[in-house]
């Protein structure tokens, strides 16, 4: 339902929140709980101009602002989604959820940020963002790119010299899987991690044995399995679990910080604690579908109910999803995302005759920040400062834009959301903001709202409505070397200095 988008501010939330004009750039929220990752306090907080201004208990102000009340609730930095896949071209089809229609349901459900994956045209870095800063030329909330490298040559390395140090992309995702399309090998891993490393990017992987996975799915084939539940058979954890261990050992022999994607199964998740314990700089993203779905629709008799569930790496049996939400809430995984890639009915059935040619990927940009508050917080495995961490502000830090996201500090962009933990949220195909004709959550119900989402200073989410306006959204450059990086010299110095250790021989005469 992206049409009705185009609307008034609804009466009945603060005060004058109807009839505020799309410009109106002073906002007080007053009373609320104000968490952030390192600390939470009662206070007011006051926007102007797209910009938090003051973060402090009772401030007055005149009657040219907006006031909101939020006594009560949680005011929290707008969520920053690390993982989208917006009119994204793949398996002969295109993602329905464009830059406008997918950014308004991330709004809707408490989203200011999100960072998309632009995915190059015949190899070409070049010629891929373009294509992408024309996609997103229709923004409605602020967005950032991760680049996909899919071959490698000089003209790529060259490329992602110009991506880092004139386009703002501090970071370049490499497919294990998807074999004869967007895969690549080993040699060429090595080669992308140690330009990633001079470029002080962070290098992510997609970690799944492609090749095995390809062996897999020829012998579901054969075996005449050729429904959705063959996509889960076809591509099993252990196959995940080994490219995650290969990708954090290649990225450990280059010594550069690696960032695991869509972390889905027991298997990766432990390949990621072993090597954060031996003191790797590893980060691991679970995704909603991952940390609240389990595999057991797959098998559901219905096509389009099975293919909905269809992404990669597939959806889990029960007991990967609790063990991922354990991992998350003690720290050995750092923050979520939702891979949102969302295909309709009509694309999904592409694959009605072979699980293979099902276009892969499933919704969440509008409703990972109220699934991971009703799995996470209301269930009482985490804090909610930790929510403002795993949601916002370590994504901030890892792609190097914190505090201007990330946070509810004087200074920092005014991307807000005002949840209340004592209203609920339940959620369907028939009410949701994508474009998509079906949901894998759908009627899932649970505790706390984002209420209120206030993005680049403005009211964008209130009363049930949406007030957004294609062209409004920014473009966020993310400069290099992270956090991840600090020290990595000193490392890599030490390391030289081992090897020029002068060796001192002499011809054995026994
Ligand atoms: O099934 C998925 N995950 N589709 C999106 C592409 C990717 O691998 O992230
Ligand atoms: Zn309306
Ligand atoms: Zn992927
Ligand atoms: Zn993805």
């Amino acid at each position: 339902a992206v049409s009705d988008q185009f609307c008034e501010a609804g009466v009945g939330y603060g005060e004058p929140a109807c009839g505020v004009s799309e410009g109106s750039s002073k906002i007080l929220i007053k009373g609320g709980t104000v968490v952030n990752a390192h600390h939470q306090e009662v206070a007011d907080v006051y926007v102007e101009d797209g910009k938090i201004v003051a973060v402090k208990p009772n401030i007055k102000v005149g009657d040219d602002v907006t006031v909101l009340d939020a006594t009560g609730k949680y005011v929290m930095p707008g969520g920053i989604d690390p993982h989208t896949h917006l009119a994204m071209d793949f398996m002969g089809s295109q993602t329905i959820d464009d830059f406008f229609s997918g950014q308004a349901a991330a709004l809707a459900g408490g989203t200011t940020m999100h960072i998309d994956f632009v995915i190059p045209v015949k190899g070409s870095l070049i010629a891929g963002i373009e294509a992408y800063e024309k996609k997103a030329m229709q923004s409605c909330m602020d967005y950032g790119f991760h680049m996909a490298i899919t071959k490698w040559d000089d003209d790529v390395s060259r490329e992602m010299e110009v991506m880092v140090n004139e386009k703002g992309i501090n970071s370049f995702k490499f497919f294990m899987a998807y074999k004869g399309a967007l895969m690549i090998n080993d040699e060429l891993l090595l080669q992308g991690f140690k330009k990633c490393k001079s470029l002080g990017a962070l290098s992510m992987v997609h970690a799944e044995n492609g090749d095995a996975v390809f062996e897999g799915q020829n012998s579901m084939i054969e075996l005449g399995i050729t429904g959705p539940e063959g996509h889960a058979l076809s591509r099993p954890a252990v196959l995940e679990g080994e490219a995650t261990a290969r990708a954090i050992r290649l990225a450990g022999f280059v010594n550069t910080p690696l960032y695991v994607v869509h972390v889905m199964s027991i298997d990766a998740m432990e390949e990621i604690a072993k090597a954060r314990q031996s003191g790797q700089r590893v980060i691991g993203e679970p995704v909603v579908s991952g940390l609240v779905l389990d595999d057991s629709k797959l098998w559901d008799p219905d096509f389009i109910t099975a293919a909905k569930y269809v992404m990669s790496p597939p959806i889990r049996a029960a007991g990967h999803d609790k063990a991922l939400q354990a991992a998350l809430s003690t720290g050995i995984l750092q923050l979520v995302g939702t891979d949102h890639c969302p295909f309709n009915s009509t694309q999904k059935s592409l694959g009605i005759d072979d699980f293979r040619k099902i276009p892969n990927g499933v919704n969440g940009i509008e409703e990972r920040m109220h699934l991971v508050w009703d799995t996470m917080v209301e269930s009482g495995k985490i804090s909610v400062s930790d929510y403002v961490r795993i949601t916002s502000t370590e994504g901030a830090r890892i792609f190097n834009i914190y505090p201007r996201k990330g946070a509810i500090l004087v200074g920092s962009d005014a991307d807000i959301i005002i949840l209340n933990p004592n209203s609920s949220f339940e959620i369907s195909a028939r009410s949701h903001h994508s474009r998509l004709d079906t949901n894998v959550f759908e009627g899932k119900r649970g505790k706390g709202k984002v209420e209120v989402t206030i993005a680049g200073g403005r009211i964008v989410w209130i009363n049930g409505e949406l007030k957004v306006a294609p062209g409004s959204g920014k473009y966020v450059k993310m400069p290099p070397f992270s956090y991840l990086f600090g020290g990595m010299d000193k490392a890599d110095a030490a390391y030289l200095s081992s090897l020029r250790a002068p060796v001192k021989r002499q011809i054995s005469t026994a």
